[in-house]
This record gives C-alpha cells, structure tokens and sequence, in this order.
C-alpha cells in the first residue's frame, strides 16, 4: 500500500496498492507494435490534446501538485505550464533532432537516416517535480513510438495518476502510457524486468548508480540518468551587490533548496565577502516559510516529509560541529512537521567538506581568495549539474565557462530554472551524458542509416574472372 501525505499538514493525500509490473510491462509491450506504426501526426495529435486538456485541469492539477509536495500554490502553477510548454518544444525538438533525412543522387539512389523508437521504456520519476520531470521523458518517448510504464515516486503518487489520466483523457490508449504506482522495490523490479527496452530516470545518485549497475551487462538498453548535483555559485567583483544576492537566494532557496540545480555552494572571492554576505544574510530573513495556500503566499513550503527535515538539520549540525560558522541558522519550528528556515554555513575552515548532495535550504559559503582559487573549488566536486559565475566581464565568464565541469553554465543568472528549450543535464555523478529537456529526442529513438534504391542495379568491380 502506498499513501502519500501532505507535507504542511500530515493529512493523508492519496493511497493505492502498488503494481504489478509483469502486467504492466506486458501490457505495454502489446500495445507497443500499433501505437508506433501510428503516423507521426496522429501521436503529435494526441500529445496536443494531452496539453488541452491540462490546461483545461490547471487550477486542479497545481492545487495537487501544491498538497502532494508542499511547494507554493504560485510554484506549483509554473510546473503545470511546464507541463503543456513541453509538448510543442518536444514535437519540435523531434523533428530537430531525430526527424528523417534523404540525400537524393540520380545515380546511387537515396541515403536515407531515419528514427525509430526502441519499445517500452520505464520512467521514474523523483518528488521534487513530480509532474514536470516524467513529463520530460514521457512526452518525447511517446512522441518516437515509445509506450511507457511510468513509476512516480512514492512520495508523489497523486501526481503520477493525474498526469497519466489526463493521457488517458486526451485519447492516448491506456496501453500505451500507463501509471505504475510503487517505491523502489517496483522500481528495481521495473529495472530488472527482461521485455523493458530502457529506463529513463531522474532523481538520486544513489538510486541512478544502482539502475546504471544492473543494467551495466545489457548494453542494448537504453539508460538516461539524470541525477543530482552539489552545485556552486562563484561570485566575483560586482557592483550590484543587491542583485548578486537575490540571485543567489533564488539559486539557494526555491523549492525549499529541493532542486537538483540548487545552489549548494556559495563561492565568493575575499573582496566580495562580507558586502555579499550581509546582503545574502538580509534577504534570508525575509524569506516566508510557510504552507502551500497561506493567504500570502510564501517563498518556500516545507521539504517533503519528516524524515528528510530531520536529516537536514542534522547535517547543519554535523557541519557546525566540524568547523562551520552559521551565518543563519537552519530551524525547524514544529517537531512533526517538514518545514524548515533557510540555513547558511561558513565552512571554509572546514579541512574536509563532504562531497554530497544536501537537497534542501541548506546553503554552504566558501571564502576564497581569488577568481583562480574559486574555480578550482568550484570544480572541487565529483558532480557536474549546474554552476553560475555572479560579477566579473565577458573575459572572466570565458575562463570561467572553459574551466567549469557541468552540464549548466550560467553567467549573472541563477543555477536553477533550466529551460525546456535547452540540453538539461550533467556530467560526474549527476548523469550519463544523455541530457533531458530539447535533446530527450535524442535517447528515445535510435537511427536507422538506409541506402535505397527503387530496382536492383549493380556492376561487377575488380576480382571477377571472364
Ligand atoms: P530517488 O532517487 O530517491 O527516487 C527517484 C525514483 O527512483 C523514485 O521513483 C524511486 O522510487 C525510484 N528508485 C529509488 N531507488 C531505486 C532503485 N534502486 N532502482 C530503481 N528505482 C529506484 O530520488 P528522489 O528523492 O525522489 O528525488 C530527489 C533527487 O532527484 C535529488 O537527488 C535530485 O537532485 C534529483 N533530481 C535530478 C534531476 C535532474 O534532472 N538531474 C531533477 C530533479 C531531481
Ligand atoms: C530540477 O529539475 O530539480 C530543477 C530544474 C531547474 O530548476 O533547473
């Protein structure tokens, strides 16, 4: 049984059993031969009416999203537009990037490169964006011919349902893209499953090495791993303080410091320390923590559950009691439940700092002596998901984009809201060089070279007897 709670309150959201993945794998390989042998536009079509008809279920969708995650009802609202953005940039990145090409020659006849999906793929998807994320895989493999069997995190089952009925609504046969409620062990199950053809998944490292380890013998399946990533923010000289530092709260703090781009260190040069900090430090106490719906809206929810609060505070702790200085403290106002203020920690006394991924408000500051030290411990890292440089000139954000290991490269913008329209991913532990967002077309079909000709026509060459 799984049952999803509310993390603001602790009210039970959804329960349901778990699957039974043999049927569903079953069932989405038999639907598998007919939905991809459906012309291109008839699958564009229906992917089409699936966004007519979120936009139709909106105000609903996002106040699930809201409930099921904690994150702000205002936030909630811009998932579910990513959510219908994402069809019209996947048909087009399809045809960008995996439509077909035909090279004509009167002589040779035609050399032709077309696409063709790979079968039933599994998604699974992570909490944080529950709707957003999978949405990123499904609607692109769907797009290519794929049918898919979509696991939602158990965190965030509620989501994973209203997103594949609303599939379902729009007339995609239930076949072909169905909800598979369950936590790891049916996602392992999943994985393991001999008639899946690939897994394309987001969410941990740990979980991620795990799926790249027992698929690690089947090279013929497809694996896409999107993982997380322990990213810095490197601010050098600026003039517009204020500025470096909203951005760098937004980098920190949205969705309660629960995105895999969140800024997790803050990087600053010694010139720019304590003017930086003092304004980081002013506009975290202004941050509003608080439930989903509250009448003014806050900046952040609480995280997810108990369990991950609790983790995070002691890790503040952990990090106080190795050396750290707090800038501001992390606390958590009521015992039972998630929410969280935002924490800020000077660790640069530190003499070892742990290597890992903290996925909440919990904000790491480094003092360094110069733009060469801070790239150094920028790249200090074994992920590579998102970095940003705050200050500096177009020569400094050259050197910096040339040194920096990560999938995201920003320049005076925050290192999270990554765009659709954009390669989203990683190198190090967060992913496997197969990046999500435009270039999902990419893993979710495999090209097909054909040379062709109307009639045989050939000649002998060298080697032939008389
Ligand atoms: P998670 O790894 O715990 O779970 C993700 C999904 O995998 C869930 O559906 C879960 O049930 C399943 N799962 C867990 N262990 C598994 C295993 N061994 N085999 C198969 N399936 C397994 O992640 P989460 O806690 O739900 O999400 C937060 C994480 O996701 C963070 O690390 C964050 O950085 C990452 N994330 C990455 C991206 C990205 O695009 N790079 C985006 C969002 C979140
Ligand atoms: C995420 O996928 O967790 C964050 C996406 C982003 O905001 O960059």
């Amino acid at each position: 049984m799984i049952v999803s709670l509310e993390p603001a309150t602790g009210d039970e959201v959804w329960r349901g059993e778990a699957g039974d993945v043999d049927i569903a794998v079953g069932t989405a390989r038999e639907a598998w031969f007919a939905w991809a042998a459906e012309p291109l536009a008839v699958r564009m079509e229906l992917l089409r009416r699936f966004a007519n008809v979120v936009r139709k279920q909106a105000d609903a969708f996002a106040e699930l999203i809201a409930r099921e995650t904690g994150k702000p009802r205002w936030e909630a609202s811009t998932e579910v537009e990513a959510v219908i953005a994402k069809v019209e940039i996947s048909i087009q990145a399809y045809a960008e990037r995996t439509g077909m090409k035909k090279l004509d020659s009167a002589l040779q006849g035609t050399a032709a490169v077309r696409h063709k999906p790979h079968g039933v793929l599994a998604v699974l998807g992570p909490y944080n964006f529950p709707a957003h994320l999978p949405n990123g895989h499904i609607v692109p493999a769907l797009i290519a011919g794929n049918t898919v069997v979509f696991k939602p995190s158990e965190k965030t089952p509620a989501t994973g349902v209203f997103l594949v009925a609303c599939m379902h609504e729009a007339g995609i046969p239930e076949g072909v893209v169905q909800v598979l409620v369950g936590g790891p062990e049916e996602g392992k199950a999943l994985v393991a499953h001999d008639d899946i053809d690939g897994v394309l998944f987001t969410g941990s490292a740990r979980a991620g090495i795990a799926i790249n380890r027992k698929l690690a013998s089947n090279p013929g399946k497809i694996v896409a791993l999107e993982m997380g990533g322990n990213n810095p923010i490197v601010v050098i000289k600026t003039p517009k303080v204020e500025d470096a530092a909203i951005t760098i709260i937004q980098s920190a703090f949205t969705t309660a410091g629960q995105r895999c781009t969140a800024a997790r260190r803050l990087i600053i040069v010694e010139e720019m320390y304590d003017e930086i900090v003092e304004a980081v430090k002013k506009l975290a106490d202004r941050i509003i923590v608080d439930e989903p719906f509250a009448e003014t809206q806050p900046f952040m929810g609480p995280v997810i559950d108990n369990q991950t609060a609790e983790l995070l505070m002691e890790s503040f702790l952990a990090l106080l009691s190795r050396g750290g200085k707090a800038i501001k403290h992390m606390t958590r106002p009521h015992d039972n439940l998630p929410f969280l203020s935002p924490g800020i920690i000077d660790t640069t006394d530190l003499e070892e700092r742990p290597d890992i991924e903290l996925f909440g408000p919990l904000l790491q500051v480094i003092k360094v002596p110069d733009f060469d030290a801070a790239i150094a411990e920028a790249n200090n890292t074994r992920f590579g998901l998102s970095t940003s440089l705050i200050g500096g000139q177009p020569e400094d954000f050259e050197k910096f984009w040339a040194a920096a290991r990560a999938g995201i490269v920003n320049w005076n913008r925050p290192t999270n809201g990554a765009s659709s329209a954009q390669p989203f991913g990683g190198i190090g532990l967060s992913g496997n060089h197969r990046p999500a967002a435009y270039y999902a077309a990419d893993y979710c079909a495999y090209p097909v070279a054909s040379t062709e000709m109307t009639s045989p026509r050939a000649s002998l060459g060298v080697g032939f007897s008389e």
